[in-house]
C-alpha cells in the first residue's frame, strides 16, 4: 500500500485565494483592507524566515502589513507598549507576535496585553477560553490549519479516534480541544499523548488519526502505525545530510519512507502542515478585519 500524499501547499494555494476574493469584496464594500503587523524580537534565523514568509502571504492576498524589529534586549514595557500602539490603530486588524521570545520576557503577559479582536494568532486567554468550550474565536493557525487539512482532504475526524503526540500550547492543547468539539469539521475521540506516557506506543498503535508535534526527528515509525492511519506530521526538524545544499534537510516527527506503507494518508515536510500555518493566519486576519467594520 502507497499512502495518498495529502499536499498542504495545493490547499494552502486554494485557502489563499479564497481569502484574497473575500479582501477584494471588504475593500470594494465597506473600503476596508485587512493590515497585519508583526513584532519580532531579536535575531532568531527561522523566526526572521517565518515573518518574511508571512509577510509575503499578506501581499499575495492584498493585506498591508508591517514589520516591528525589536532588539533581543528590549524590555518587556516596552514591547507591550508597541502592542498597545497596534492595538490603537484603526488600519492594523491582526497582531502576531513571532515567538520564540527572550527569557527574559513573560510570553503570556504579552498575549494577554493583544486585544482579543486582534489576536489572530488565538492565543489570548479569552479565545483560548472561548475555543475549549466551541465558541466564537480565533483558532490557533497550525491546530486550524490541521482541521482543514483533514477535511479538504476528505479524511473527516468525526468519530475517529484522534492520537495527538504532544501537549504544547500552540498546537497540541489547542488541536485537542477544537477536534473534541461537537461540531462539523470535529466530534472526534481524542487522545494526547506526550512524554509522561508509560507506553507511548499503545497509544499511537491505536490512532485512526495520529497527530505528530513532538519536535523529534523521524521519532515516529511506520511498524509503530495502525494499518490505514491519517498521518498529519506537524514536525519541522533540520538533520545533517552532507549530500544536501546547506549540509542539511527537513524532516518531520514521522519517518516518511516506512510510514507511507502503512499510512492510508499522510503529509509530507515539507509542504505539508507548513503552509497551511500561513493560510490560516491570513483567514484569521480577514475574519478580524470584517468583525471590525461591523462593530
Ligand atoms: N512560532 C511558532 N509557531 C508560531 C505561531 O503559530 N505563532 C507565533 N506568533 N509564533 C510562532
Amino acid at each position: 500500500m502507497s499512502a495518498q500524499i495529502i499536499d498542504g501547499k495545493q490547499i494552502a494555494e486554494q485557502i489563499k485565494r479564497e481569502v484574497k476574493e473575500g479582501t477584494e469584496l471588504l475593500k470594494t464594500t465597506r473600503g476596508v483592507t485587512p493590515g497585519l503587523a508583526f513584532i519580532l524580537v531579536g535575531e532568531n534565523p527561522a523566526s526572521q524566515v517565518y515573518v518574511r514568509m508571512k509577510g509575503k502571504g499578506c501581499e499575495e492576498v492584498g493585506f498591508r502589513s508591517v514589520t516591528e524589529q525589536l532588539p533581543a534586549t528590549v524590555s518587556e514595557q516596552t514591547l507591550l507598549e508597541k502592542v498597545n500602539e497596534f492595538n490603537n490603530d484603526p488600519k492594523i486588524h491582526g497582531i502576531l507576535v513571532q515567538l520564540p521570545l527572550p527569557k527574559h520576557i513573560n510570553e503570556q503577559k504579552v498575549f494577554e496585553a493583544i486585544s482579543p479582536g486582534k489576536d489572530v494568532d488565538g492565543f489570548h486567554p479569552i479565545n483560548v477560553g472561548r475555543m475549549v468550550v466551541g465558541g466564537p474565536t480565533f483558532k490557533p493557525c497550525t491546530p486550524a490549519g490541521i482541521q482543514e487539512l483533514l477535511m479538504r482532504s476528505g479524511n473527516d475526524p468525526a468519530g475517529k479516534h484522534v492520537v495527538i503526540v504532544g501537549r504544547s500550547n500552540i498546537v497540541g492543547k489547542p488541536i485537542a480541544n477544537i477536534l473534541l468539539q461537537k461540531q462539523a469539521g470535529a466530534n472526534a475521540v481524542v487522545t494526547v499523548a506526550h512524554t509522561g506516557a508509560k507506553d507511548l506506543r499503545m497509544y499511537i498503535k491505536t490512532a485512526d488519526i495520529l497527530i505528530a508535534a513532538i519536535g523529534k526527528a523521524e521519532f515516529i515509525t511506520g511498524e509503530m502505525l495502525k494499518e490505514g492511519a491519517v498521518v498529519i506530521d506537524v514536525g519541522i526538524n533540520r538533520i545533517d545530510d552532507p549530500a544536501a545544499r546547506g549540509g542539511y534537510r527537513l524532516v518531520g516527527d514521522v519517518h516518511f519512507e516506512s510510514a507511507r506503507h502503512v499510512a492510508k494518508a499522510i503529509t509530507p515536510v515539507p509542504g505539508g502542515v507548513g503552509p497551511m500555518t500561513i493560510a490560516m493566519l491570513l483567514s484569521n486576519t480577514l475574519k478580524a478585519a470584517r468583525n471590525s467594520s461591523e462593530e
